[in-house]
């Protein structure tokens, strides 16, 4: 299988957080410290990223889909997942491009995980299928309170499937993003995303400049 990391000549970023939590405003934030280096930046989505992704991201996203299972939830995901590592992500790193992902895997454990009570082993299990040994190399996590992050994405247009979640739902997604945290402190990387957005970027740049001093860029 051509799916080992030691293929890829870019490195594989992804942003991560509950709603609300302004991954979107500072994946620009990352891309332009990447690009100040002269470095190739691909940002993409999951789910979706590649046309069949974007598909499934449409009948995921929903309002209409209510009621579908956790088990159908987590096999569209990797299926989208299996469509973007094969046409846009894997392409992108053998390339020598950084990919800057919004949301990947951890999503799955957080979301289908923590929110739906998805057995961890199960969403290993099409890890290893989807993904070989491909993981990111840097993740950062933004956290804020579930009420903070809920009260901003009020804000906006009507709420998707994920948004009409209660607040308990987002409670579990949180506390498990933490656990991952936890327990790959090398990779994800704590961004306390409560603080004002000026904040907020100046710990990105922080953890991008450590990371690229780490790679030896
Ligand atoms: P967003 O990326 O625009 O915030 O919307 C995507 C929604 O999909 C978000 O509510 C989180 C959810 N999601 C999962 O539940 N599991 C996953 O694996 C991914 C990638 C996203």
């Amino acid at each position: 299988m051509g799916y080992l990391n030691s293929y890829k000549k870019g490195k594989f970023i992804t942003l991560e957080g509950i709603e609300g939590a302004g991954k979107t405003t500072q994946l620009a934030v990352v891309r332009r410290c990447l690009e100040e280096q002269g470095i190739a930046v691909l940002t993409t989505r999951e789910p979706g990223g590649s046309p069949v992704g974007e598909r499934i991201r449409t009948m995921l996203l929903d309002p209409g889909c209510k009621g579908m299972v956790a088990a159908t939830e987590v096999l569209l995901l990797f299926a989208a997942r299996a469509e973007h590592l094969a046409h846009k992500i894997r392409p992108a790193l053998e390339q020598g491009t950084w990919v800057l992902c919004d949301r990947f895997t951890d999503a799955t454990y957080a979301y289908q995980g923590g929110g739906r009570g998805v057995d961890p082993e199960r969403i290993a299990m099409l890890e290893a299928y989807v993904q070989g040994s491909m993981r990111p190399d840097l993740t950062l996590l933004f956290d804020l309170p579930v009420a903070s992050g809920l009260a901003r994405v009020g804000k906006r247009s009507a709420p998707d499937r994920f948004e009409s979640e209660a607040e308990g739902f987002f409670e579990g997604v949180r506390t498990r993003y933490l656990a991952i945290a936890r327990s790959h402190p090398q990779r994800v990387r704590l961004i306390d995303a409560g603080l004002p957005v000026e904040q907020v970027s100046a710990q990105v740049r922080k953890q991008v400049a450590g990371f690229l001093a780490r790679v030896g860029r």
